[in-house]
């Protein structure tokens, strides 16, 4: 098959080796020409510095991209998702499937990326859409190593779909799930708990600490799955505790990573100034913080990620005031 990759990053690139070794014509558009210059004459993915096949080629025309095939892979940070779609809407002209990997929530709409495509693309262009999301570093799928992941549609035959796209026996396992809010909804708000675990390591704090922060996280998280009207089951899943358990405990998430400077003292703008690679979970910290409050979810993990990174409180402080809490039953 052939499929265009929107956002030649990181993750876009390992999940472009993925379908290259299954088989499958890629084209990917980046608007970075540097990025598309080092795909198509080094063969390599710029951000990781790895190799990748030889037959992924890249553009820097949407045209082009949008003409070569009817099944889209979004991977660009959530911030410029729409100007990305907008970008590819004049160029679309039949009916498209579109995939994304990328993962948050819009701080000012408390939308999930599926509702951003669905307000944006006309129904007679979108064929339907697929999440693509669970445990799995960009670093480790470019190298072949073992990943799990879920697809994930509210039909059941666009799931399938890319399930076969993407499945890989030596290396790429992927499952199905129907329950499209819960898997949008688990990728995006683990990386704010990401945010607090590296906090927490960048204070010294050890692994007692990252355990709890991981199961009352997990909890936490359920309470937005029920608001949103996602099934809570699906937090045992890959698209939750799966994902939750790798971005807080790894070295490779971006989040954990930029936590951790914070907890160091850094401020967020020296945080984000360091950081080479989209940081999502900060945007979608204030996205779950907003929608906390305007829905009456009682966030006390969300909330204390927010106090440290947007209203610089000082993260022993806020420690405190979560740990003086209320004592109750779990
Ligand atoms: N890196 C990972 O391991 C990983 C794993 C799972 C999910 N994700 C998610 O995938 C998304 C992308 O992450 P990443 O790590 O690949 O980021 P990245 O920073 O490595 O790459 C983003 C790419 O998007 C490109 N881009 C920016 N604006 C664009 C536009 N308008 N049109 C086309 N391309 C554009 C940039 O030039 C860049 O190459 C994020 O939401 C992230 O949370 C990443």
């Amino acid at each position: 098959m052939k499929i265009t990759v929107v956002g030649g990053g990181s993750w876009g690139l390992a999940l472009s080796k993925v379908l290259s070794d299954n088989q499958h014509q890629v084209l990917v558009y980046d608007v970075n020409e540097k990025i598309v210059n080092k795909i198509n004459d080094l063969h390599i993915c710029l951000q990781l510095n790895e190799d990748i096949p030889k037959d992924i080629k890249a553009t820097t025309n949407i045209k082009e991209a949008m003409e070569f095939s009817d099944v889209l892979l979004f991977v660009v940070p959530t911030k410029v998702l729409r100007i990305a779609i907008k970008d590819a809407l004049p160029h679309i002209k039949g009916e498209k499937l579109i995939i994304n990997a990328a993962k948050g929530i819009e701080p000012s709409t408390f939308l999930r990326i599926s509702e951003i495509f669905d307000e944006m693309i006309p129904s007679e262009f979108l064929k339907g859409f697929v999440a693509l999301s669970g445990p799995s570093h960009a670093e480790e799928v470019i190298r072949g190593n073992t990943t799990l992941i879920t697809a994930s549609s509210d039909k059941l035959e666009n799931a399938l779909f890319v399930q076969e796209l993407f499945h890989n026996s030596d290396y790429f396992r992927v499952y199905t799930s129907t329950d499209l809010k819960g898997s949008e909804l688990g990728g995006a708000l683990k990386n704010v708990f990401a945010l607090a675990s590296g906090i927490l390591a960048g204070r010294g704090l050890g692994d007692n600490a990252r355990a709890a922060l991981i199961t009352r996280g997990l909890y936490e998280m359920s309470k937005f799955y029920k608001a949103y009207g996602a099934d809570v089951k699906s937090i045992t899943g890959l698209t939750g505790i799966g994902d939750l358990v790798v971005t807080c405990t790894s070295p490779h998430s971006r989040n954990y990573q930029a936590g951790f400077k914070i907890g160091n003292g850094k401020d967020l703008e020296e945080t984000l100034n360091s950081m080479t690679m989209v940081v999502e979970g900060i945007r979608t910290c204030e996205a779950a913080y907003l929608f906390a409050k305007d829905n009456n979810v009682d966030a006390p993990i969300i909330d204390a990620v927010y106090d440290v990174v947007f209203n610089k409180m000082n993260p022993e402080k806020v420690a405190k005031r979560l740990l003086g809490r209320s004592v109750k039953s779990e």
